[in-house]
């Protein structure tokens, strides 16, 4: 099947003016905008990984909060992505927002968030979300999906009173940017974008070619 696009970009245009010094300023400036224009899942992104031979490898995760630190989502601790992480600290991200004409990359390194803090995001979540993370060991191969209802009725009975404990494979990574790119498309494909560098402590700008 081949795909015809003659789509043109016309919504809006990034210029250097547009944008704040700091990017996780700009991040937050277009993440609200993503928000009030209704962009499914705006916190959604698609993170990419490489282990130890180089070999990528891509899943979504959801941004639960960022901040000048960087960008934290909670997964699994010995999931795929987590041995990919223990081999290659570096990760890749993206989020689309396709119907903003828009698209945020970041890459740097990723670390574990402290115990304390991701105990405190689980204590937010509902008590099935907090049965269900010791329920999966995420990434294995399993022979069925009974295995995971089975599962998940003994944890209900495990922990059927009082608080479900954090279970130790299972916390917050943060993203920690070196490099930001904010993508607006433009007609004629010539699209605007601008990348953010870090150089040690400031950020250096630059446009780049659509
Ligand atoms: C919309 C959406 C949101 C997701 N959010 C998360 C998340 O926050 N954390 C997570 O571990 N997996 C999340 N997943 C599942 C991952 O994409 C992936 O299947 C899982 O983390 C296992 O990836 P891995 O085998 O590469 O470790 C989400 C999937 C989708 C489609």
């Amino acid at each position: 099947m081949e795909i015809f696009d003659a789509a043109q970009y016309l919504q809006a245009e990034l210029t250097i003016e547009m944008l704040d010094a700091n990017p996780f300023l700009q991040f937050e400036k277009w993440y609200k905008e993503a928000i009030d224009a209704k962009v499914d899942l705006a916190n959604a992104m698609s993170m990419a990984t490489a282990d130890g031979r180089g070999m990528p490898s891509v899943r979504t995760v959801l941004m639960k909060y960022f901040d000048e630190k960087g960008f934290v989502f909670f997964s699994n601790y010995q999931s795929k992505k987590a041995k990919d992480i223990e081999e290659n600290p570096q990760v890749a991200v993206l989020f689309p927002w396709l119907s903003l004409e828009r698209q945020v990359r970041i890459s740097g390194n990723i670390e574990k968030i402290s115990a304390s803090r991701s105990l405190k995001y689980f204590m937010s979540r509902p008590r099935e979300s907090q049965l269900g993370a010791w329920c999966s060991n995420q990434s294995s191969i399993i022979s069925s999906r009974s295995i995971l209802l089975q599962k998940m009725q003994e944890m209900k009975e495990k922990f059927r009173s009082g608080a479900i404990p954090l279970p130790n494979s299972w916390g917050g990574y943060r993203i920690i940017p070196e490099t930001f790119e904010f993508w607006q498309g433009r007609n004629n494909r010539l699209h605007d974008r601008f990348q953010y560098q870090k150089r040690n402590t400031q950020w250096e700008i630059n446009r780049l070619a659509p």
